[in-house]
């Protein structure tokens, strides 16, 4: 924890080059886009589990303090791909370093200009739902509420882990966690160091074609509009439940293949171990000096990956039948009657 406290007092400390600039924004963009993506893949499978549940998340989405989150999201997807990809660039042209500087005031540049028409965008779908004027916002304490179970379940998980660690310490002792520290060079991290940067290639087309249907072309608020076709099928949502709109999406067939299922398992699979495997970069790189609760991280990591793969692969390969949609239209009929 020291060496957390350390880094944060000398980042701040330290004005220095654009590259400890950009290394701190990468790291930050990257933590903000798993913590979402936690919250994310759990809500989105309640479309298949828990239809009733799902109507009131997508509720919480649409409120203005999940708007306001949803333009820095926006920002930190954009950036962290931008910057991925430069450092895997760079890291593979060493003739290029001596613009290293340049190029991450490129990546700043860049996510500007990429972001003024996306946030126009974006906010045309506000505008758009506020002028309406039947918008329905949930209260912010019951925003809030909603959230703590998540909370309640992170820190739940944090715990266990270093429970496990340290059961496991008192049985094989902490001699080997001090030396797989020392390992950083094995061909396990190598590969884990080819990953990033593969993986980080694949995911740059695939989150922000899903941000672009989901954010840009049809607004948060669209998913929950009675007669809307839905993005990137012929479909129309009838019901106006955001359940209904997850169906569609996923039993659209082209060719006889559910070609937004395959998308979202591709999606799913590569940002889980991608964000995964850095948060384990970042939560080992303060934990180094102490063997239990640097084995905890990689505990949290590789388990907390495991579930949500599990649980967001079991809701793609479930099914949303006329029974969720219907349970679904009668739970949003009670929200927006604030029952
Ligand atoms: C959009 C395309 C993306 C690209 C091009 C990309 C690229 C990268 C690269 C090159 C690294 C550095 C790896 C290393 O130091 O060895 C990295 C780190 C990281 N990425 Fe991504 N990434 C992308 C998407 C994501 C997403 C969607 C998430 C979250 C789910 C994420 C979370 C992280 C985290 C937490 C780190 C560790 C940061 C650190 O060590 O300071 N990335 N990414
Ligand atoms: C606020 C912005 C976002 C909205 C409104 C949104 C909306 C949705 C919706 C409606 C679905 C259901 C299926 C579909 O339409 O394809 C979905 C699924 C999914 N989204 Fe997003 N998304 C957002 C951002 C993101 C980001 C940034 C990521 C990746 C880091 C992501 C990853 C996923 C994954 C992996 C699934 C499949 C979930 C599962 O298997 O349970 N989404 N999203």
């Amino acid at each position: 924890m020291a060496s957390l406290v350390l880094t944060i007092r000398e980042t701040l400390r330290y004005r220095g080059a654009v590259g400890q600039w950009s290394w701190v924004l990468h790291r930050a963009t990257g933590l903000g886009v798993v913590f979402f993506l936690v919250l994310h893949v759990i809500d989105t499978s309640w479309s298949v589990f828990y239809p009733e549940l799902y109507e009131k998340a997508l509720t919480i989405y649409q409120h203005p303090l999940f708007t306001i989150g949803e333009f820095g999201l926006v920002f930190a997807v954009v950036y962290h791909a931008f910057n991925g990809l430069r450092i895997a660039i760079f890291d593979n042209k060493p003739e290029l370093w001596q613009y290293q500087e340049r190029a991450a005031y490129g990546v700043l540049g860049l996510t500007v200009v990429v972001l003024i028409p996306v946030f126009i965008g974006m906010a045309g779908h506000v505008v758009a739902h506020y002028n309406k004027g039947d918008a329905f916002v949930l209260p912010l304490l019951d925003v809030i509420v909603e959230q703590l179970p998540f909370l309640a379940g992170m820190v739940i998980a944090a715990i266990g882990a270093v429970v496990l660690s340290g059961l496991y310490g008192m049985v094989a002792g902490n001699e080997k966690a001090t030396a797989s520290a020392k390992l950083s060079g094995s061909p396990l991290e190598r590969f884990w160091w080819s990953f990033m940067r593969v993986s980080g290639l694949l995911i740059v087309p695939l989150v922000l074609g899903h941000l672009a249907m989901v954010h840009v072309i049809q607004g948060v608020f669209d998913i929950t509009v009675a007669g809307f076709t839905v993005v990137g099928t012929n479909l129309v949502n009838e019901s106006g439940t955001a359940t209904e709109f997850v169906a569609h999406r996923w039993n659209f067939l082209v060719g006889g293949v559910a070609v937004w299922k395959l998308y979202d398992i591709a999606l799913l699979a590569l940002v889980t171990v991608h964000g995964f495997n850095g948060l384990r970069y970042v939560l080992t790189d303060y934990t180094m000096q102490y063997p239990i609760l640097r084995r905890a991280s990689m505990y949290l990591c590789a388990i907390g990956a495991l579930i949500l793969l599990g649980v967001g692969g079991a809701a793609l390969l479930g099914t949303i039948g006329p029974d969720a949609i219907a349970m679904a239209t009668e739970a949003r009929r009670a929200i927006l009657a604030g029952g």
